[in-house]
Parts: C-alpha cells; sequence; structure tokens
C-alpha cells in the first residue's frame, strides 16, 4: 500500500502468529523528556514498533523498578539514574549497547542519536523475528555517514527519479514538513546522521531569508531523528547574490561575507552539519578563477563554519570538460589526482574531501579512485550514489551494495602496506580525525521515495554499509525483505536471486570489460548510446574505431593513469596480462580479437554477455510472477510493471550496443545472432 511505501523497511508488520506470544516488556522508559530529543523519539518509536508487531500498547512512562522495562537513554543518564554499569565502555560516538538479556532490555546510546539507532536496531530483531536474547555494543566505522540530496528550488532535482523535491518549491523551502521528518526517521533507522538537501550546482537565493527561516524549520523537522543539516553553496554568492565585486577567497571583504552569512545561518540552525561545496567544475565558479587554490577555496568555508563546530565537505570531483579528444594522453580520469595531490596537508581540519568512488562517474564498473590512496594527511569521504543516474535511473532493479562492496574492501596498497579503502575513509589507514561516506539519494515526492520499491535496497544497504562496511551485501539485503515483504521463503529467494544478479546483468548488457555505461552521456544518462561517448570534451571517451577499442591509461603508451596508483597496483594495470578482464578496457586500447583470460576476443566477449545480461533481465519477469498473490497487489503490479519494461529494455540495449560494434568492426558473432543495420 502507498503506507507501506512510505514506511518502507519500518512497516513493523504483524510477526506471524506462532511467534506472538514472545514476551516483551511491559513498559517503556526514555530518559529523556524534550520533545526534540532523539531519545523522546526512541519512546515513541519503540511505542509504535511494538503496537504493530505484537499489538501490544506499552505505556512510555513506566519506571524501571516496577515491571520488566525497555530502558533507551544515553549511557550517561543511565549511570545518573541507575549508578555505574560498564558493560558499554567501548562506546564511541553515535554508537550504542543493546542487550535483550536481562529482565529488563537496555538500549543506551553514547549520545541520543545512538540511543535512537538503538533502538532501531531493537526493533529490527523483533520485526524480523529475531528474538533469541543478545547483548553487544556497536560502534560507526566512520563518523560521517551523510546523504545529499541534489534538489534545486524550484522543486525539481537533478537525477532524481521519484518526482519534485520534498524540500523546494518554487524557490523556497516548502511549509509542510511531514514528508522531511518521515525522510529523517527512516535516515536515522539506517543510521545516517547528516543530509546535504539542496543540489550541488547550488542556487545562491537559497540563502535569502526566506529560505533560511525554511532551512531552520526543516533542521527543526530532523532533530529528533538526530539527522543534521548541511546546505550545498554557489561559490560565487558573494558577488552574485551578496553585491560584491568579487568572490576571491583570499578577499577579505568576501571572507567576512560568508562569516556575516554563516553565522545568520547556525543563528537559526545551531547545529548545522556544515557546507557541501562543488567548485571549479563543469563550467562552475570556484577559487582557480583568481588564480588561488582548491584548498583556498575550502579553507574559507572551513573558517566560517569552524567556530560553529562545522565541517566542509569539499567534492573532488573537479575537472575540465572541455578537453581535447584528439589528444591521446588526455584523461579526465586524471583530473582529480591532478588537482588534489599537491593540496594535501593544506586543508584545515574540519574539511573533508569527497570523493566519488571511481576516477570518473559512477559508472557500472570503475576502479577505485586513485585519490584515495594519494591524500594521507587530509580527510576523506567516498561519494556513492543511491540514485541509479547511469545505473537504470530506477527502471531497471540494479543492486548496488556489491559494487559498493568491492570498492570499500578493494586494498590500495599504499607504501605495500594493506590500504583497503573503507579503512582509507575512516580513521584506521591514515589516522585522520573525519571521514566516511556520502550516497547522493535524491528522494522525491513519489510515495515509493526513490520510484520503485526494489530500489529501496539500495538505501538501506547504503546506511547499513556506512557504518559497517563489514556487512555482505546478501545479508544486508535479506534483512531488508524481511522487513519490507515479510517471511515467505520464495519472496526471500526470489528476491535475493533478482537483487544478487541485477548488477551482473546490467553490466552484461551496458558495458562489459571497464569500457563504462556505454549509456547517452550527453543528456540523459538513460539508454544506449556509445557513439555519444567519443569525440567531445567530457573525457568518458572510449577511444573506439574499426579495429580497436579501450582507453590507454598505461604509464609506457597512454595517459599515464595507472601510474596515480600505488607501485604494486600500477604495475598490474600496466601490463594487460595481470589486468583483470573486468578492467580490460579501462587500461588498455586493444583490438577486438585481443583474447581474454577467458578466451574468447573482446567483441565476442562483448555479443555474448550482452545476450547474457539481457536473458538474465527477461528471467527477472518470470521470477516476479512467480510472487503473485504473495505480495500486496500494489507493490506486486508497481514492481512487475518495471520488470517488463527492463527485460524490454534490456533487449534494446543488447541489440544497440551489440550491432553498434558489429557495424564498426565488422567482425561477425560466432554464434551469428548479431545482424547489420
Ligand atoms: C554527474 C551528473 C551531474 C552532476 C555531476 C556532479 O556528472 O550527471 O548532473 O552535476 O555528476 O556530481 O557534480
Amino acid at each position: 500500500t502507498a503506507e507501506d511505501g512510505a514506511n518502507a523497511w519500518l512497516r513493523y508488520a504483524p510477526l506471524p502468529q506462532a511467534n506472538n506470544n514472545h514476551s516483551i516488556p511491559l513498559s517503556i522508559v526514555a530518559l529523556g523528556n524534550s520533545k526534540s530529543s532523539p531519545v523522546y523519539t526512541a519512546g515513541q518509536e519503540l511505542q509504535k514498533g511494538i503496537k504493530g508487531i505484537f499489538g501490544k500498547k506499552l505505556s512510555t512512562n513506566g519506571t524501571k523498578d516496577t515491571s520488566s522495562s525497555i530502558v533507551v537513554g544515553t549511557i550517561d543518564a543511565y549511570k545518573k539514574a541507575y549508578g555505574d554499569f560498564d558493560e558499554a565502555d567501548e562506546l564511541e560516538e553515535d554508537g550504542f549497547f543493546l542487550s535483550t538479556e536481562g529482565r529488563d532490555v537496555l538500549i543506551l546510546g553514547q549520545n541520543q542519536r545512538g540511543a535512537l539507532y538503538g533502538t532501531f536496531a531493537y526493533l529490527s530483531r523483533l520485526a524480523q523475528n529475531k528474538l533469541s536474547p543478545i547483548s553487544y555494543v556497536s560502534n560507526p566505522h566512520a563518523p560521517i555517514r551523510w546523504v545529499n540530496e541534489w534538489d534545486n528550488l524550484d522543486g525539481s532535482i537533478e537525477r532524481g527519479y521519484a518526482g519534485p523535491s520534498i524540500f523546494f518549491r518554487d524557490g523556497f523551502v516548502v511549509d509542510n514538513v511531514t514528508r522531511v521528518a518521515e525522510y529523517a526517521r527512516l535516515l536515522a533507522s539506517i543510521r545516517v546522521n547528516g543530509i546535504v538537501i539542496n543540489n550541488v550546482n547550488a542556487n545562491a537565493t537559497l540563502l535569502n531569508a526566506r529560505n533560511i527561516e525554511g532551512l531552520g524549520r526543516l533542521a527543526d523537522a530532523m532533530r529528533p531523528f538526530g539527522v543534521q543539516l548541511g546546505i550545498s553553496l554557489r561559490f560565487d554568492s558573494p558577488q552574485t547574490f551578496g553585491g560584491l565585486n568579487s568572490y576571491d577567497p583570499l578577499d577579505l571583504k568576501v571572507d567576512a561575507w560568508w562569516a556575516n552569512i554563516t553565522n545568520q545561518i547556525y543563528k537559526r540552525v545551531p547545529d548545522m552539519a556544515g557546507y557541501l561545496v562543488k567548485a571549479n567544475s563543469e563550467g562552475q565558479p570556484g577559487p582557480l578563477t583568481y588564480n588561488r587554490t582548491l584548498a583556498d577555496g575550502a579553507n574559507m568555508f572551513a573558517k566560517a563554519v569552524k567556530a560553529h563546530g562545522g565541517i566542509v565537505m569539499f567534492r573532488a570531483f573537479v575537472y575540465d570538460n572541455h578537453i581535447n579528444p584528439g589528444n591521446w594522453t588526455a584523461d579526465r580520469a586524471n583530473a582529480a589526482v591532478d588537482f588534489f595531490q599537491h593540496l594535501d596537508g593544506k586543508f584545515d581540519d574540519n574539511v573533508v574531501v569527497q570523493i566519488k568512488y571511481g576516477p570518473i562517474d559512477f559508472q557500472v564498473r570503475e576502479p577505485p579512485s586513485p585519490l584515495f590512496s594519494t591524500l594521507r594527511k587530509t580527510s576523506t569521504a567516498i561519494e556513492l550514489q543511491v540514485t541509479q543516474e547511469y545505473l537504470g535511473q530506477q527502471s531497471h532493479l540494479v543492486y548496488l551494495a556489491p559494487l559498493w562492496k568491492e570498492i570499500f574492501e578493494y586494498d590500495l596498497r599504499v607504501d605495500d602496506r594493506p590500504s583497503k579503502v573503507k579503512d582509507i575513509i575512516s580513521s584506521a589507514r591514515f589516522n585522520r580525525p573525519l571521514g566516511g561516506s556520502a550516497a547522493v539519494v535524491n528522494v522525491g515526492t513519489n510515495m515509493t521515495w526513490l520510484g520503485n520499491h526494489l530500489a529501496m535496497s539500495n538505501l538501506y544497504a547504503y546506511g547499513m554499509m556506512a557504518w559497517d562496511p563489514a556487512v555482505l551485501p546478501e545479508d544486508v539485503l535479506q534483512d531488508w525483505i524481511r522487513l519490507t515483504f515479510g517471511f515467505d521463503r520464495q519472496v526471500m529467494n526470489v528476491i535475493t536471486e533478482m537483487s544478487m544478479k541485477s548488477w551482473p546483468a546490467y553490466e552484461n548488457y551496458s558495458g562489459n570489460l571497464g569500457i563504462q555505461t556505454l549509456t547517452d552521456i550527453l543528456y540523459t544518462h538513460f539508454g544506449p548510446n556509445p557513439a555519444s561517448q567519443d569525440n567531445n570534451g567530457w573525457g568518458q571517451w572510449t577511444r573506439a574505431d574499426s579495429t580497436s577499442i579501450g582507453m590507454d591509461r598505461t604509464v609506457k603508451n597512454g595517459t599515464g593513469n595507472a601510474g596515480q596508483y600505488p607501485p604494486a597496483i600500477a604495475k598490474t594495470y600496466e601490463n594487460i596480462e595481470s589486468t583483470p578482464d573486468n578492467l580490460l578496457l579501462w587500461f588498455h586500447h586493444v583490438p577486438y580479437t585481443q583474447l581474454l583470460k577467458s578466451g574468447k576476443t573482446v567483441i565476442q566477449h562483448f555479443y555474448d554477455a550482452h545476450y547474457e545480461g539481457a536473458a538474465t533481465a527477461q528471467s527477472f519477469v518470470m521470477l516476479w510472477q512467480s510472487l503473485k498473490g504473495k505480495i500486496d497487489s500494489e507493490r506486486y503490479e508497481h514492481i512487475n510493471f518495471r520488470q517488463m519494461y527492463q527485460a524490454g529494455h534490456a533487449l534494446v540495449w543488447r541489440d544497440a550496443i551489440n550491432e553498434f560494434y558489429h557495424n564498426l568492426s565488422g567482425i561477425p558473432d560466432q554464434a551469428k545472432r548479431v545482424r547489420n543495420h
């Protein structure tokens, strides 16, 4: 139902009859009474959840001494009320202790937010029928676990696929913040603690008085869930909006202007998380306009928010979108390291450089950005996309956790030591104070949030992996399936199978061997258009001609990009023999007849993979339809429609790509499926 959509994985559906007599405490003791506090929210949520799952209404004003209770609060509040308690000694910021072993259920957070996270963890166990007693401490992998929303003030959303904005309308913050609070609830349940609500390509009128007041209302709506508000800024605002004659970061007038506007915002939003800045990229203004460095630009904002405890997420997605395709050694993939390497150590300590997971742009397969291995004296965060910009825009099922997992676990071998990406973005490898992850989500007013019920597994998995990258994508998925669709075995098996096959299938029918997604890169980023990749300034090139294909990123003969990685990795990618097939065309320019490790030629692999991927997408329809009657008809039909669409569009992809390369290369398909046009 629509309500199921809005509640997503927080439906609290009744447990199957047999477990309904599970004994639960009789009251809730929430050690915090201010209505906007996360601990108060936790009490309300416990009441709601237990009512839904067990059909029992617990009182929220119990005292621990009279009956068995669920006690929720911060560890400090607990100690104050009940004396010493050392079982939760290892709690770190935002962490929680959960115990269901004693007479009382204890949910204790290092802070209020942690207490709320523990509450959601407890309710998730109940809702999944995981009723055996447990006791554990859970701490976050990294402090920054944010989402980004690319919402424009007019209510449209850049790369959003679920209707207009829940935050803005007609140039201003919306009046009704109900959906905003509902979204914050979902985010809190997956332990996301910050949200940047407007587009990276920001509009300076966000800073007018009415909108600052609006930001205050948004922050008020999200504060009870421990979700802190952040905003994106346009670098030239002092000039275009403030009326100064410059936006030079080293101009004192400009500094003072930012300090002043920042103070105004913090007056209304005292706990604002900070700023996100995209500068000097894709035609955006920035410090380079004044021959200042990107660090000068980032630090200007860092100084403005410092006194308020805010941070600056400075995007590493800086590149020139007018590079010359005629130049064999030009490479957009080199841009991040080229722009940032020499700035390592020059950023203020409340700046975090936010790095897209790959060197290009959210493609179906990329190696990790080499910048992760380059910045050692700078806090970094990884940028992921839940919105499926290049990956089917929520009309295709593509479960992304396996892709993220590969990146998180990738060992960059900095100084020949273990250097997994997940340990670089936390303090583990370089001992940096800040760091973590940000995912571009782009929810909209559509009741499904993302435009597709099944796409919500990606949002769920993002939060859980940002908290703990060690979790397995399939486990996270199955928790989400139980919470979203209940306990039917076949439902579990079918959605697991479809989801786990979905990323490989999409890779197969979109772009293989590291050639990128082969979608239309000029406008829509949707549907096949391999011809659009080359001969333009955007640098998402494939270098395909009639005999050969791929980007030569070697040091010896190409763009040198392989050499941006630490030596052990560079060596692997420098040579065709040691480059894995799935990144062959990312790093090498080869004839279509080049033999892969599988023994196939590149071109035959293209043909076969496209048939295979499209066939897998066809199979999703039958799989889904086997669930008819096991899922409410509203969600069943909604997903059925999308699976049929995906099946059809996968055929379009298959034939468009195969025929394009068949025409270009003139090499026949050994299985004689592909024809000329
Ligand atoms: C992609 C996307 C743009 C976006 C940019 C960014 O290129 O297509 O819409 O502005 O990424 O991340 O800044």
